[in-house]
């Protein structure tokens, strides 16, 4: 088993080209450094309905010219699949994660969820296979264990799924599957399990609440809980998905093939969540003080824990995580504190 070490010291040594679709979202942004870092050459693909022109910026500034050198952007839509096989042309390996994300925004937009999470999908999907390229990995997510009660979650019992975004993502994994076995295209599916970290946006309707929290802490607005606070995620930070989707494209396993969780294998609750976040804030930012949480109604299609087992992306893809949620929150929040800039430390002098 090639461990992830292993794989960055070949990857410098022989660099390749890799297509990171939503390459200005979060995720997609955090696989760029990663690969630019590694000298890997990268085409990005992305029309920016949710990514940000910033987060490339961002990027650029964080390595070196030459590695930047190394990158091409296109922009353009996957729903559009002569744009798919151009974009795939003389790629190595496929790193898909453009899609519209968030269960809410699925519940009050299926169409357009179905329409960039299941067209789009297969639109990449046959550019892929006619261009032959090495592996094609892409973003499902928890969400397709839908209403299964077992914890924790092994990737070969789902339940029912709870909303159109969980739909779209287990239609992903059915035509991988099925590619995998008609075509034999190589096409592994990474099971994230709520990922936070630096570059997550913390605005609009759809944040994840890693950083809609630590925006409204620092911005001394109220933060709103679903449900009893109770509730619980297996909080993944981004390092870790990033170490399992190079470990899931490059990594020497010929006829790889499935889905794979990708977590830390860790339970935390929404009120220990608030408290990490607050702590942390508050050793940073001395006088500000963050008021109670509220407490609400729970969240239409979520569902109530969430907890990997992490076993199988352990002994198939060498998946280590480097990070266990309050190491990473450590880590994301010396970032959210220098973007969101809301509170300077001078300013928090007088806050109340
Ligand atoms: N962040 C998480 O915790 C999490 C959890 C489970 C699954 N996922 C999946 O991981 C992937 C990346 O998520 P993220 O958190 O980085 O989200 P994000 O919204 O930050 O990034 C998605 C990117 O895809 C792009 N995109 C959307 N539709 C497109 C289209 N039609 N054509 C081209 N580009 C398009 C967006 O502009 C954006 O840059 C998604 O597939 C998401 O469903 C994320």
């Amino acid at each position: 088993m090639q461990s992830y070490l292993n794989l960055r010291r070949e990857l410098a040594l022989r660099p390749r080209t890799w297509l990171v679709t939503g390459v200005a979202g979060f995720i997609g942004c955090n696989l760029l450094k990663e690969l630019l870092r590694l000298d890997q050459r990268v085409v990005g693909l992305d029309n920016f309905a949710t990514g940000q022109l910033r987060n490339l910026n961002e990027i650029e500034a964080a390595v070196k010219p030459h590695q930047w050198a190394n990158f091409c952007l296109v922009t353009g839509d996957i729903r559009d699949l002569d744009v798919c096989r151009e974009t795939v042309r003389e790629v190595d390996y496929v790193l898909h994660q453009a899609a519209l994300g968030s269960v809410p925004r699925s519940i009050e937009d299926p169409i357009r969820t179905n329409q960039a999470n299941i067209d789009g999908f297969l639109n990449m999907l046959v550019a892929s296979r006619d261009a032959g390229v090495k592996r094609f990995v892409f973003a499902s997510s928890s969400s397709t264990y839908g209403d299964h009660p077992d914890l924790p979650k092994t990737e070969d019992r789902i339940g029912k799924p709870l909303s159109p975004y969980a739909v779209t993502k287990y239609v992903n994994e059915l035509y991988a599957a099925v590619f995998a076995q008609t075509y034999g295209v190589e096409a592994v599916g990474l099971r994230y399990f709520n990922i936070f970290g630096p570059h997550q946006d913390p605005n609009g309707p759809y944040a994840a609440v890693i950083p809609k929290w630590t925006a409204a802490m620092l911005q001394r607005e109220t933060v709103y809980i679903n449900g009893d606070g109770e509730t619980s995620r297996d909080f993944c930070y981004i390092a870790n998905a990033v170490q399992a989707n190079l470990l899931a494209g490059a990594a020497d396993r010929p006829g790889a093939n499935g889905v794979y969780n990708v977590a830390v294998g860790e339970r935390t609750t929404l009120n220990e969540l608030y408290l990490m976040i607050k702590t942390e804030i508050e050793a940073r930012v001395p006088g500000l003080r963050i008021a109670e949480p509220q407490y609400r109604d729970f969240r239409e299609g979520d569902v109530r824990h969430s907890l990997a087992c992490i076993d199988r992306a352990r002994a198939e893809l060498g998946y280590e995580p480097t990070h266990r949620a309050a190491a990473g929150m450590k880590e994301a929040m010396e970032w959210y504190l220098r973007d969101m800039a809301a509170v300077s430390p001078a300013d928090s002098s007088t806050a109340r």
